[in-house]
Formats: C-alpha cells, sequence, structure tokens
C-alpha cells in the first residue's frame, strides 16, 4: 500500500527540486508534537542542494604539520588514503537513495522526535550512528497492530513499553499521552488500513559511552509497516519447532522488551538452518519460556496452559486471550486455563501446542524437536482460538482506536 502523496509530511524526497527558501523555511505543517520546534515542522526534501553539514576532515600531511611520534605507526602513502571517497551531505542522500533502491523495503510512514516529524521516504528513516540504540542496545520498543484503519490495544503495550523503560532506565520523554498521540497521527499519516506499528524510545546520541551522554535527548521513533509475514502454511499445516541450543535471558532481560534481541535471533537462525520454523526457549529449571518473538501455550484435555510471566516477556495478546478464556469456556473452545510453571516433559505430552503473539496471532505447532504434538495436525483448539483473537481485534470493545486518517 502506498502512502498518500501530497501530505504535509516531511522528506517526501520524490518532490520538485525546492527553492533555497523552502530548504530553510520552518512551515506550520501538522500538529505533531515532539522533537523540532512546537507546531514549526521543517520541509526537507532531497535536493542536490542539500545543504553541505559533513564536518570538515583534520588535513593530510601538511608541512606545518608536528612530526609524528617514533611510536606512531608510519601514514599510509597518500595514493591508499585517498581510496574512501570523502562524501558531503548531497552524496550521503544519494547513496541514501540508492541502497533502498537496490533493496527494496516497505515502510509507510517514520516519526522521529529527533526531526519532528513524519517521513515516507524510507532514505529518510535515519538515525544518528552515536544514537546509544544503535551502539550500546540502549532502547526499547513495542509493536502494536493496525486491523482495518483501528489500532488494536494500543494501551496494553503501551503500558509494556512504559515498564520496559523503567527497567531500562529511559526517561518517558516524551510522556505517554504524547507517544499515544504521535503515534496515531504518524498511523494516520501512513494511510495504512492494515500493518503494524512499531515504536522505540532511545537514550539519545551524543556520545560512545556507555552512560547516556551529558545533554542526551531521548529519541521516540515510531515506524508503520506492513508487519512481519508468516506463511500461510503455519496456519493450515502449523508449525515445526526444536528446543533451541541458546540460553533463555535471565528474567530482568527476557521481562524487558529491549532491543538486545541477539537470543530471539539465533535461536530463529539455528532453527531455520535446521529446516525447522523456530525455537522454544525452556529456563534453567527445566520449565518452557516462549519462542523467539511470541509466547508458547498448550493444551492438554482440554486445559489451556501457559507458563507464567516472570520469566517471559508479558505477551499482550496472551494476556487478552487469557482474558477472553471466561467466554472461551462458555463456547466450549476449553474447560478450564492455568498460568503456571510448565516442565518440559509435561508440555512435550500435551495435546495441542502453539504460538500467541501479536505478529504470528495463533498459530498451531505440531512437532517439537522430532516429535509429534497431538495427533500432528493442528488442534481445533489452536483454530478456535484464533477466530476468538480475530474477533477480538476487530470488534473488541475499548480495545480499539479510530484512525483519524
Ligand atoms: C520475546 C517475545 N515474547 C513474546 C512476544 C509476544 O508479545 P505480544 O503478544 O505482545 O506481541 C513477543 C512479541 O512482542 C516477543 O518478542
Amino acid at each position: 500500500m502506498a502512502a498518500p502523496r501530497g501530505r504535509p509530511l516531511l522528506g517526501q524526497a520524490q518532490g520538485p527540486a525546492p527553492t533555497d527558501d523552502e530548504t530553510t523555511r520552518g512551515e506550520t505543517l501538522s500538529p505533531l508534537p515532539g522533537g523540532a520546534p512546537r507546531g514549526k515542522i521543517g520541509l526537507f526534501r532531497a535536493s542536490s542542494r542539500f545543504p553541505d553539514l559533513s564536518p570538515r576532515p583534520p588535513p593530510r600531511n601538511r608541512p606545518e604539520e608536528t612530526p609524528p611520534l617514533a611510536s606512531t605507526p608510519p601514514t599510509p602513502p597518500s595514493s591508499d588514503a585517498q581510496k574512501l571517497p570523502l562524501l558531503q551531505g548531497a552524496d550521503v542522500l544519494r547513496k541514501l537513495e540508492a541502497l533502498r533502491r537496490r533493496q527494496e523495503v516497505r515502510y509507510y510512514a517514520f516519526y522521529s522526535s529527533q526531526l519532528g516529524g513524519v517521513v515516507t521516504d524510507p532514505a529518510l528513516m535515519v538515525l544518528p550512528f552515536d544514537d546509544h540504540l544503535v551502539h550500546r542496545g540502549h532502547g526499547i520498543f513495542d509493536t502494536a497492530a493496525i486491523v482495518e484503519g483501528k489500532i488494536y490495544d494500543l494501551d496494553a503495550h503501551l503500558d509494556r513499553f512504559m515498564r520496559s523503560a523503567e527497567s531500562s532506565k529511559l526517561k518517558a520523554d516524551p510522556p505517554k499521552e504524547e507517544m499515544r498521540r504521535i503515534i496515531i497521527q504518524t498511523a494516520a499519516l501512513s494511510g495504512a488500513r492494515e500493518g503494524s506499528i512499531r515504536y522505540w524510545l532511545s537514550s539519545g546520541p551524543g556520545s560512545l559511552e556507555l552512560s547516556p551522554a551529558k545533554g542526551a535527548e531521548a529519541g521516540f521513533f515510531v515506524m508503520i509497516f506492513p508487519g512481519l509475514a508468516y506463511p500461510e502454511s503455519y496456519y493450515t499445516q502449523g508449525m515445526k519447532v526444536m528446543t533451541t541450543t541458546c540460553p533463555i535471558k535471565p528474567p530482568l532481560y527476557a521481562t524487558t522488551k529491549s532491543t538486545n534481541y541477539l537470543p530471539n535471533v539465533l535461536m530463529q537462525l539455528e532453527a531455520r538452518e535446521r529446516g525447522l520454523d523456530n525455537g522454544v526457549f525452556v529456563d534453567p529449571a527445566g520449565n518452557v519460556g516462549e519462542g523467539s518473538n511470541m509466547n508458547v501455550a498448550f493444551v492438554k484435555e482440554g486445559v489451556f496452559l501457559h507458563p507464567k510471566f516472570d520469566h517471559i516477556l508479558s505477551g499482550c495478546t496472551s494476556k487478552r486471550l487469557l482474558e477472553l478464556m471466561p467466554g472461551a469456556m462458555r463456547r466450549g473452545i476449553v474447560k478450564d486455563f492455568q498460568v503456571r510453571d510448565i516442565p518440559l516433559a509435561e508440555a512435550k505430552r500435551s495435546d495441542e501446542m502453539m504460538f500467541i503473539g501479536s505478529s504470528i496471532n495463533v498459530a498451531p505447532i505440531v512437532e517439537w524437536d522430532g516429535q509429534k504434538i497431538g495427533t500432528g495436525r493442528p488442534g481445533p483448539a489452536a483454530r478456535a482460538l484464533l477466530e476468538v483473537l480475530k474477533e477480538d481485534m476487530k470488534g473488541g470493545k475499548d480495545r480499539l482506536i479510530e484512525i483519524p486518517y
């Protein structure tokens, strides 16, 4: 889905070349709060007249330079030193655009508190490299879904975002209510009626240290994109998983949705290298944890079983399904439900197993470590719980926010 054209956004790089006036002028374009001067959003377009902001390099081999100390490695011959191009602002923009042309991406809109507005050209969806989110992983994120032009369960996701901010010692800047407004407005500007919203909080730029730099401004970023794509066969034939060899994160890190997803990435790669769909973490006590970016649950003799949330991410989808369990019991989908430690051996004897999450919704797992789960085919409870969730995503009372396109 293409983002709407002609909107008062930042950085629609395809626009006509701006006049000198336009590149420098501040215009009142959008009521988006945060970041740059309030109510004023600078119109920033890709252009060959992009101002040259790059710092000048120190001069090389100038005769008046102090001679190098004896221990300093010899200066490479200037022909070698000249091999890397020294880029100016306009070159950088062209390179970023070329990068995006070489590798097609589908991102509808991006808000950055550092830019103080929204861009729709992926070449302009950038962060300063010295932001601590980039080089130290000092940042958090969360993801909510857009379904039929409405945002599903945003407040549950924002509450978890605030908890993650606190455990990461990140300042909630802008405050939660303003983040909520920015998210809704960015979704509106994207024009997307189906997709995902992912948003991040960073400790900001300013140094390559560990602790935030002096005067660092927290960064808040929002991306509207189509969402993660899972094959239809996950739902029709079921998924195959393995117990990962990657150690589960200790509870502090597992319950915080930080940008440190290395174990989660490695477990998915490990499974895919073995021709499987995903992995499952097991904790040091031998209890089931979660998947790479989803929770895992079981059904045994009609009872829905979910691991406790003290050592895994508190999944908004699982939490919502647990709220909907009494209704599922009335409909005869399950007889009961329990949230407790689930030992690996018990889990493997379950009748049904499923992944649950905002991106995957509810997907049946039919094989684990080469062993069939139940009949080895998608089970009725997983299918029915997917329906329960989908109904809630489309009509859930108090769970949907209308996007003001
Ligand atoms: C590690 C992990 N566990 C569980 C989940 C499921 O959470 P949610 O239902 O909020 O998407 C996610 C997804 O965000 C995740 O990354």
